[in-house]
């Protein structure tokens, strides 16, 4: 038996990158995986690829109204929700002085507000589901450990830091079978990962060399690594779990 069977996934972000992987894992652990995505196209061939157990829905999680039509369309799909994944988000560089506005308030919509949403739109579908249900939040060994050029994604993701352990007592003190975790990614090989590697400046070769550098393992992780941490943390495996941060980064956070 998988360590999913009889869970109900949604997760955003889930067409390509950690939330791809983890539509994969999650129904080869035997559960069912809703992939929300801006990219409809990608998130519905990969459905279409991974079977029955898997489908595919649009969300922009910058609005409320998708998340609210998203959790719907799962809960009519599957029967139920019981593991939200907000996965979805965006990386783009910039200081405080330098940083461009829109890019400043496109990392609050999306990394901050969008995983708000998620939660608010989930919380009574999850409760309702009458079994153990979870929340698991992306954060990033930057929400630990400050980068001066990434002044909107280091804020954004601190806060969703927080919120989740905002959740996690919030359902704890209502009694609600509901856990919320962190998981913080270190550099990771996705889309998101390649987009910096050809971003100029410096050869990919090196940009590798210096990513890797920043991990104490010596190397950029997967996002099967990634993808591991969010399953234990949405199964019964990590049931008395509620409101940790749990690094997937080679040790980069904590390095002196
Ligand atoms: N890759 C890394 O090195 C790394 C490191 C730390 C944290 N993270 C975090 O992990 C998460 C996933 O990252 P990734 O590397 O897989 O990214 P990615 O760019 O490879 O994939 C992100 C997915 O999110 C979707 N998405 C983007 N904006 C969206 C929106 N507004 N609404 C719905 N979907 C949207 C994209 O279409 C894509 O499918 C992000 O929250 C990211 O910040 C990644």
């Amino acid at each position: 038996m998988g360590r999913m069977t009889g869970k109900v996934a949604l997760i955003s972000g889930g067409a390509e990158g950690i939330g791809g992987v983890l539509g994969r894992m999650i129904v080869a652990e035997g559960g069912s995986a809703m992939l929300a995505d801006v990219q409809l196209d990608k998130a519905k061939a990969l459905a279409a690829e991974l079977g029955s157990n898997a489908d595919a829905v649009a969300l922009d999680v910058r609005s409320l109204e998708q998340w609210e039509a998203a959790v719907a369309a799962t809960v009519a799909r599957f029967g139920k929700l019981t593991s939200l994944c907000n996965i979805a988000g965006i990386s783009e560089p910039g200081n405080t002085v330098d940083v461009d506005l829109d890019s400043w308030h496109r990392h609050i919509d999306i990394n901050l507000n969008g995983t708000f949403y998620g939660c608010r739109a989930a919380l009574s579908a999850l409760a309702d589901a009458g079994e153990p249900a979870t929340i698991v939040n992306v954060g990033s060994m930057l929400a630990h450990r400050a980068n001066p050029i990434m002044a909107a994604y280091c804020a954004s993701k601190a806060a969703v830091t927080h919120l989740t352990k905002t959740v996690a007592l919030d359902c704890a003190a209502r009694g609600l079978n509901v856990r919320a975790n962190t998981v913080h990614p270190g550099a990771i090989r996705t889309p998101m990962y390649d987009r910096y590697l050809n971003a100029g400046g410096a050869t990919p070769e090196e940009i590798e060399v210096a990513m890797a550098s920043a991990h104490p393992m010596g190397r950029v992780g997967t996002a099967e690594e990634v993808a591991q941490a969010i399953i234990f943390l949405s199964c019964d495996d990590s049931s008395f779990t509620s409101g940790t941060d749990l690094n997937v980064d080679g040790a980069s956070a904590i390095r002196s």
